[in-house]
């Protein structure tokens, strides 16, 4: 049997008042992990130099703008989070002036970039930390508990595992929200403001687009630092407010970030990572004198079902609507298991982009998913280097330091000592088949999921209607999201079952191949569809 997709009383949807056009309101921006990204000089870690030679390959993808993960002066104890110099670039991933050639080239060709800052923490090597008289201003330090101060100071958990304290050898300990190499600073020091300030300044000024700021629901305590009184503290984390994360203190820092930002000429960004508990509390980060936007974890953390989806894009659009902020999407990054996995196969991983890519806002998409790439499950332990890995024995909570496993070097070329990647090998192991997922393999042919990425992205630029703007649900059979933008109609079918229905207009394209007959059309199960009306 056939149904009807058009509801006569469509719920609407706008992103409220327009402060104003602005290119992030609808920009599709991809997350370049550097390290894994593209290799120029052979020593199997991806480099500024490989990034700028792909730059064709992102341009012909269709995004606006790049990403790129950390790449500064770094031990690399938390894969260059751990921040030692912000003004120079880690040997690993080249020098300043392949920063500099990079930020030019790609403009040039059209594309912007945003690079990453890391405010909540510095590296324990960084020169402040390794001196101790500016260490115990600008960082937290505080005496222990118990009669000799043997115990941490607070019930704190790292969000890696493990008290979030550290001892020193003089007897007092150091916060450390992550991992013991990455201290926490002082945001009640002014020093701290300014110099941060400084390193906003310093990377406008060679002409980024803004900056994706790392835990910036982070940075500010609760007065006292008190205890929390429970174990498990990191599944918590963006459940309810913490006493260490989405403090209302961080707001005013965001704040003078966006009076500087709006200083410079070019409509320079800040986006937040911020793990709030509910979308209320996420766009209190993009109140109009505050960050342009906020990553939408709930979206990505959101189960494959058409309730909870529809409730999450109801609850981001009203959120972000409130504050007349664009809503964001994303559903891959280097944190969490690819959405390959996650979801449970390929196929509703390329509805839930096609999906994405239709809703009103901007996206985020993460290296290697245009490729479908899978989580890697099966990396050997020595092989693995996310600092969670090593703490989880023997706790409870925190990561669980897996993070490796959507970090793999990218495949190129269908073959090669790793796969196009660089001309040595790779710092994680490409697992055996990696080269069928690889850029070449999938280039023209039009069942691969590089090239619906390619269509997807070519036609939402096509289509005025996509983007940013009106949205507007319309009933549906169980199971199946439908809802329309300007011109466009998207039905997602979240089921494992075809379902027959009326075609609500011209098919444009499908994540899976979609049998359409006259007005009768099948949606085939874990698949989505747009059609032009
Ligand atoms: C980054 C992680 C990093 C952590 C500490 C996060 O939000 O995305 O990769 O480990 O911040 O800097």
């Amino acid at each position: 049997m056939t149904e009807q997709l058009t509801s006569p009383t469509p719920v609407r949807h706008t992103t409220g008042q327009h402060p104003g056009p602005g290119w992030w309101r609808d920009a599709v921006i991809y997350q370049v992990y550097v390290r894994s990204f593209a290799d120029s000089d052979g020593d199997g870690i991806g480099d500024l130099r490989g990034v700028r030679a792909r730059l064709p390959y992102l341009k012909e993808l269709g995004v606006d703008a790049l990403w790129l993960t950390p790449f500064y002066a770094s031990p690399q104890a938390d894969g260059g989070y751990d921040v030692a110099d912000h003004r120079s670039v880690d040997p690993l991933f080249g020098s300043l002036e392949d920063a500099d050639a990079l930020i030019r080239a790609a403009h040039a060709s059209g594309l912007r970039v945003i690079i990453d800052i890391v405010p909540n923490h510095t590296s324990d090597r960084h020169p402040w930390f390794r001196d101790p008289e500016l260490a115990r201003e600008r960082y937290l330090f505080r005496p222990g508990r118990g009669t000799g101060g043997e115990l941490p100071p607070n019930d704190w958990e790292s969000v890696f595992g493990g008290p979030a304290w550290t001892r020193t050898e003089r007897g007092d300990w150091y916060l450390h929200l992550f991992a013991p190499e990455q201290p926490d600073l002082n945001w009640d020091n002014p020093d701290v403001h300014a110099e941060f300030e400084a390193i906003l300044r310093f990377w406008l000024d060679l002409g980024v687009d803004g900056f994706r700021i790392d835990v910036a629901h982070g940075m500010v305590k609760a007065p006292g630092l008190p205890d929390i009184g429970c174990d498990s503290q990191a599944t918590l984390i963006g459940s309810q407010t913490l006493p260490f994360f989405d403090q209302d203190g961080v707001h005013a820092i965001h704040r003078s970030w966006r009076t500087l930002l709006d200083s410079y000429g070019g409509a320079r960004i800040g986006v937040a990572e911020a793990w709030a508990p509910t979308p209320e509390r996420l766009a209190l980060y993009v109140r109009p004198d505050e960050l342009h936007q906020a990553f939408n974890f709930q979206f990505l953390t959101a189960r494959w079902e058409k309730e909870a989806l529809r409730e999450v894009i109801d609850a981001s659009l009203a959120a972000t609507a409130s504050v007349g902020a664009p809503t964001t999407w994303v559903l891959s990054n280097h944190d969490v298991v690819r959405h390959a996995t996650r979801l449970g196969s390929l196929a509703r991983a390329r509805a839930a982009t096609l999906l994405m890519l239709a809703l009103p806002g901007s996206a985020y998409l993460y290296q290697g998913e245009e490729l479908g790439l899978p989580e890697v499950t099966e990396l050997p332990d020595e092989a693995r280097q996310d600092p969670a890995f090593t703490r989880r024995a023997g706790r409870s909570s925190g990561q669980e330091g897996l993070r490796d496993g959507c970090r793999v070097p990218l495949p190129w070329a269908a073959d090669g000592p790793s796969y196009g990647f660089g001309d040595g090998g790779s710092w994680l192991p490409q697992p055996a088949g990696w080269g069928g997922l690889s850029v070449a393999a999938q280039t023209g042919d039009v069942d691969s999921t590089l090239e619906l990425y390619r269509a997807a992205l070519a036609l939402r630029r096509a289509l005025p209607g996509l983007g940013d703007g009106e949205m507007s649900w319309r009933e549906a059979p169980d199971g199946v999201l439908a809802f329309a933008r300007p011109g466009v109609v998207c039905t997602v079918n979240t089921t494992g079952r075809d379902i027959a229905f009326e075609a609500p207009g011209r098919l444009l394209l499908a994540s899976t191949p979609l049998p359409v007959r006259g007005a009768a059309a099948v949606l085939p199960g874990d698949a989505c569809a747009w059609w032009a009306i």
